[in-house]
This record gives C-alpha cells, structure tokens and sequence, in this order.
C-alpha cells in the first residue's frame, strides 16, 4: 500500500504524519513545490518512528512524481490557505491551477488511485480535480464533511459535559458558511441531542459550526490544521482499510438530493473502491431548502471555474 500527499505544509504534513502513526501503508510519499520541504519534514517525521513505534516509511520530495508512482491514494492539500478576512472562494483562481496542475501529475504517475481533495474552495477544487483526473467520480472526492462534524461534536460535548466519543452527527452541504449540521441526525450515544440540549444552545452550537474555519483563522492567522490532517487520515483509513465507513464526503451528485452535476458534502459510505454508496437522508422541507441554498452557493462558484476554463 502506498500514500502520496501533496502539499508539505500545515494539512498535508499533519496528514502524512497521522497515516504513519496509523501505520496505514508502508510507504507515504510527501511532495511540495518548495525547495526541500517535503524532505526536510519527512525525515523529521520518519526519526520519530523509532519513538512512536511505527514502521510506516515517509519521503519527501520536491515537485518530482516520479516517485509516487502506483499510489493506492493520492491527498491533495496543495494550495493557499485562508488568511484575515478571506473567504474560502477567495482563493479560487490560485489554488485551482495548482490542484489542475497537482492532479494531472498524480493521475499520470498513479491512474488508478483514489483522490482525496482537501485544498480550498473545497467542493470546487475537487470538481476541479475531477475534471482533470477524467477518472470516475467514485474515485474523486473532498474532505470537508469530517471535519465540520468534528467541530459541531466538539462543541456539543464540551456544552453537555459528555465524551466526544459519544457523539455522532451528520452534516450536508457546501464547505461554507451554508453548510447544514442536522440536529435531526445528531445523537449522544443513541439519545437524541434535542433530549439534552435546549433549543437556543443548539442553536448557536450550529452557528459556531458553520463559522468555526473562520473563528480558526481569526485566532491563528492562517487556517487550522490538526483536525483537519486527521479528518483526511480518517478518509484514507476508511479506504485502505475497507472500512466501509458512513461519512459525510465532498461527492459528484448525479441526481442524488434532486441534485445534479455538482460536488457537496452528503453521507456515503467509504471503502476500497472509494465512495460505494451515496446515502439519500429522508429530508423535512425545510432541510432540503437549507441544502439547495448551500447547493446554489458552491454552483456559483463552480461556475466561475467553468468561466475561467472556457
Ligand atoms: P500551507 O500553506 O501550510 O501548505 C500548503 C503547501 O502547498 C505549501 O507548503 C506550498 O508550498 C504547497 N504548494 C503550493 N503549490 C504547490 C504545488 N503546485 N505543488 C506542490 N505543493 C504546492 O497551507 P495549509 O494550511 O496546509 O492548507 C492547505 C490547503 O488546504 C489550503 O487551500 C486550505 O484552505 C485548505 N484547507 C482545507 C480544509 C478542508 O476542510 N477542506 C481545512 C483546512 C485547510
Ligand atoms: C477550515 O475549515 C479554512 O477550510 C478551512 O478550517
């Protein structure tokens, strides 16, 4: 089993760091565009192995994809993050030539891996990457729906005073301030969270959710990284280990939801052929309308990279 990330930087090291530790393929390919990045990082990662115990093996590269060739999974975190005041979609026009470029240099190396997206405007950058890899969509994705649970679990199990173990949720929608957190679908260990939590609370537990990128970048600077990096690991695991997991993951919908020709996040389940399954939530109207709403968003901005295209 062999892991390729690309993007050496805050994401993708993280990331690269997780597999290792998890020890989900013997060898992970780390390559960024910077001088010596990748390596540097690498072999600072590897000469932790002997204190962590793991035998997974990382090496760096700078821009060379020789050595990523016959990748079971590629993760592409390449790209500019957010700073102060910049919203996701800012970063289009940079980080979509980066992810065409990145991926057209992936897919030649290593056609029949599965892609992982993470770079931002996320549901665009993997439309991007999918355009260009012209592989099946069952093979290209984007994280975003992991973490955004992760957050919105955090959240509830710090405000209830439980184990974030114990919380499971589900989230639909565009990596964006009109992402959908479902308290519907939302429950601490079985019980559902509206039996614990008054309306009002949850209510602004939702709304940090939707902002909780931003409230990262506003603290630090530049974008988060650890829940992130292990939200993708997460991705990977579930793949190469053929897991079978039920996530929410950045999919091409091709009539799902009354949804079609657009990458969002929904719940799919995950395994070794990549996403098996898209699994279509029994919506109330209001859900659905929250969902198009989120829908419309990343369309618009679709549209932009189809402009820039054309
Ligand atoms: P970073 O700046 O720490 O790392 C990005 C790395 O990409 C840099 O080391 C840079 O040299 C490298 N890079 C740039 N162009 C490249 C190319 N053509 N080939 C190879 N490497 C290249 O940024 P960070 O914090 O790691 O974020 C990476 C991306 O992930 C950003 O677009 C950010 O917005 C996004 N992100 C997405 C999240 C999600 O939930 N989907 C969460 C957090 C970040
Ligand atoms: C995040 O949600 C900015 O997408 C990045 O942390």
């Amino acid at each position: 089993m062999k892991i390729t990330v690309v993007g050496a930087g805050n994401v993708g090291a993280t990331c690269a760091d997780v597999i290792a530790h998890k020890e989900l393929a013997n060898e992970v390919i780390l390559i960024d565009i910077k001088e010596g990045l990748a390596e540097g990082k690498s072999l600072d990662m590897w000469q932790t192995a002997p204190v962590n115990y793991y035998n997974t093996r990382v090496k760096g590269y700078t821009n060379n994809y020789e050595p990523t060739a016959g990748s079971d999974v590629v993760v592409i975190t390449s790209g500019l993050p957010r700073k102060p005041g910049m919203s996701r979609d800012d970063l289009i026009a940079t980080n979509a030539g980066i992810v065409k470029s990145v991926t057209e240099n992936t897919i030649k190396y290593s056609p029949n891996a599965i892609i992982i997206v993470v770079s931002n405007p996320l549901d665009v950058m993997t439309y991007c990457a999918y355009l260009t890899a012209k592989i099946p969509s069952h093979r290209v994705m984007g994280m975003a729906g992991i973490l955004d649970t992760a957050r919105y679990r955090a959240f509830l199990a710090e405000a209830l005073d439980v184990s974030p173990k114990d919380i499971q949720a589900m989230l639909l929608g565009g990596h964006g301030d009109t992402m959908v957190p479902l308290p519907r679908y939302t429950t601490v260990s079985g019980i559902p969270v509206t039996e614990m939590i008054d309306e009002t609370a949850l209510e602004a537990i939702v709304e940090r959710t939707k902002k909780g990128g931003g409230e990262l970048v506003n603290l630090m600077g530049t974008s988060a990284w650890f829940a992130p990096g292990a939200a993708a690991a997460q991705m990977v695991e579930a793949i190469v280990r053929d897991q079978k997991r039920i996530f929410p993951v950045c999919a091409w919908l091709s009539g799902e939801y009354g949804l079609k020709d657009i990458y969002l996040g929904v719940p799919v389940v995950l395994g070794a052929k990549g996403i098996e399954r898209i699994i279509e939530l029994d919506l109330t109207e209001a859900e659905m309308e929250l969902v198009k709403e989120s829908a419309g968003a990343v369309k618009e901005v679709m549209n932009v990279l189809d402009n820039m295209n054309a």
